[in-house]
């Protein structure tokens, strides 16, 4: 059930960064790509140059693949077109190109923005439906939705994670909420890499956090174990957020920023 050969998607990203090196010797054969050179490449590390928005490059990069994680595209909100472009047809082209190519599975980076509209006094799974905050938020649903398309009707093996906000600590209050440390986030990487009966899941990308606003019973019911919780971090993410201007609609909702960004809504209606 390892798989031989994993791909990093986004590999010159924040993230994929970190996860370069967190992964490092864990599987066989590890290989990279970005339309980015990743700045710090090592000579050991294998990097294939592709655009998502190219189905033909995405399948060059994913022949002899056995899994993908896939990082890459608009990972904040954007302009529609950005949006379309990195997060609905490069999504698209990612799953396509797997689904051609054999791969076995797939880790989607998802975000918690498929769900930024509900109130920060909500606890709730990820059976919710969904309520995104932004472009980007509606695209990581439809990236949830294609991966229970291509695990249903093609069998790919799919696990999404709807990452709160990685870093190496809680930056304000709100991500006393969401944040998800490093070495959390490996471990649901790797259930989504290794664990024998995954289908198609979609689990909370969070760590332990006693503010958490979601119940991850998915994710524990697939082992796992978050080692992490924001709250021994919380002085400094508190007097981080002292110092943020006042969004009297971001702090309302879980997705802050993302959910005041153009708002013209109507909140006695929400
Ligand atoms: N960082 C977080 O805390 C967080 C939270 C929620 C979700 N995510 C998701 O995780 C993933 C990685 O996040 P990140 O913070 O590393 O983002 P990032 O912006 O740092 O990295 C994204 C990478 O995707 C690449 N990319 C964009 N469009 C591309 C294209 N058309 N073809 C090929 N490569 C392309 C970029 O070059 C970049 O290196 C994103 O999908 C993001 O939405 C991240």
């Amino acid at each position: 059930m390892i798989p031989r050969s994993v791909l990093i998607t986004g590999a010159a990203g924040g993230l994929g960064t970190r996860l370069r090196g967190l992964m490092r010797g864990l599987y066989p054969r590890l290989v990279l790509t970005d339309r980015a050179t990743p700045k710090d490449l090592q000579p050991d590390e294998t990097f294939v140059a592709a655009d998502l928005a190219q189905l033909d490059e995405m399948e060059r990069v994913m022949a002899g693949i056995d899994a993908v994680v896939h990082l890459g595209g608009m990972s904040v909100e954007n302009e529609w077109q950005a949006i379309l472009d990195a997060n609905i047809i490069g999504l698209y082209n990612a799953f396509e190109a797997a689904r051609r190519c054999g791969v076995k599975r797939v880790v989607f980076a998802s975000s918690f923005h498929v769900v930024g509209y509900y109130r920060r006094n909500r606890r709730f799974g990820t059976e919710a439906r969904v309520r995104p905050d932004s472009r980007y938020g509606a695209s990581k649903a439809f990236g949830e939705a294609l991966a229970s398309l291509y695990a249903d009707k093609h069998g790919l093996r799919v696990l999404s994670i709807r990452i709160g906000n990685i870093d190496d600590r809680p930056v304000d209050k709100r991500r006393l909420s969401g944040w998800l440390s490093p070495p959390d986030f490996l471990q649901l990487v790797r259930i989504g890499l290794e664990h024998p009966d995954l289908h198609c899941e979609i689990v909370w990308g969070v760590s332990d956090n006693e503010r958490n606003w979601w119940d991850n019973e998915a994710a524990l019911r697939l082992g796992y174990r978050p080692q992490s919780n924001a709250e021994t971090l919380r002085d400094q993410a508190l007097a981080a957020e002292a110092k943020l201007p006042h969004d009297p609609i971001g702090e309302l909702f879980q997705g802050g920023g993302f959910a005041s960004r153009e708002f013209s809504g109507d909140l006695e209606r929400m």
